[in-house]
């Protein structure tokens, strides 16, 4: 990582009042966010765990289609600017909290699966992780053990949109901020999601430096994507 955690939140602290104007302008980045939410598709009864969730772009539109939507994240500006949306938009299954990708804060009565309610009823289980523009911040072998912390929640589906590089990287035309971002080939990413026991099943290109890819439970492991 190129800055420690809090910088980042220092830094995307200084910026939440203004985030949802200066990221959005982007096509790559919208582009993202409606593929991420289109291949999370959580059913009603669903937990998802959005991961960076920053000020709720992917958490809040996934709200009203699932149960509850946990959003994790280290910039307290960020997330009080998700909770307000939250507010303003009357959405209450949309839990905002401090959490790190190594570390998501999801309490153990939180994980669990479908089959394993806890003893007051309610269902304990993380159905989907999705996350958006934030893991390009953790270096290579952090984003690895970023993906063992997610697999260890035992969900049925991971979504990722980030910056991820399909060829070899433009250093003319770095369409991220190198002194900040640290962003992975997708072969990398692959291999670690295969390795923690995902297989991959959809490979989305938005532009050769951001993409989208989709993982699932594989019971075998392994690709299930041509590459
Ligand atoms: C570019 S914003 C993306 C926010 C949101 N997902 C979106 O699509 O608009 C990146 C977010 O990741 C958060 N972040 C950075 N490092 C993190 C970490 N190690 N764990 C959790 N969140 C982190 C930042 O605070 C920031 O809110």
């Amino acid at each position: 990582m190129k800055k420690t955690i809090d910088e980042h939140a220092a830094r995307f602290d200084s910026i939440a009042g203004e985030y949802d104007d200066s990221q959005n302008d982007t096509e790559e980045y919208r582009a993202c966010v409606s593929l991420v939410i289109e291949h999370a598709d959580p059913n009603p009864d669903d937990v998802v765990l959005d991961l960076g969730c920053g000020t709720g772009a992917i958490g809040l539109s996934l709200a009203d289609s699932a149960e509850r939507v946990l959003g994790r994240d280290v910039s307290e500006g960020m997330m009080e600017r998700a909770r307000e949306k939250a507010a303003d938009a009357g959405i209450e299954n949309f839990e905002v909290e401090y959490g790190t990708f190594r570390d998501p804060n999801v309490e153990s009565a939180d994980i669990g699966s479908s089959e394993t309610p806890q003893a007051d009823g309610r269902d304990a289980r993380v159905d989907i992780v999705v996350s958006n523009f934030a893991m390009h911040h953790l270096a290579n072998d952090e984003k690895r053990e970023a993906i063992h912390a997610i697999a260890a929640l035992n969900p049925r589906r991971f979504v990722l949109g980030d910056v991820m590089f399909f060829g070899e990287p433009n250093p003319e035309n770095p369409l991220y901020s190198p002194e900040v971002d640290d962003p992975a080939t997708v072969g990398m990413l692959a291999d670690a999601l295969t390795d923690a026991g995902f297989a991959l099943t959809a490979v989305e290109m938005v532009h050769e430096q951001f993409g989208v890819l989709v993982a699932e439970r594989s019971p075998n492991g392994g690709r299930t994507v041509e590459e």
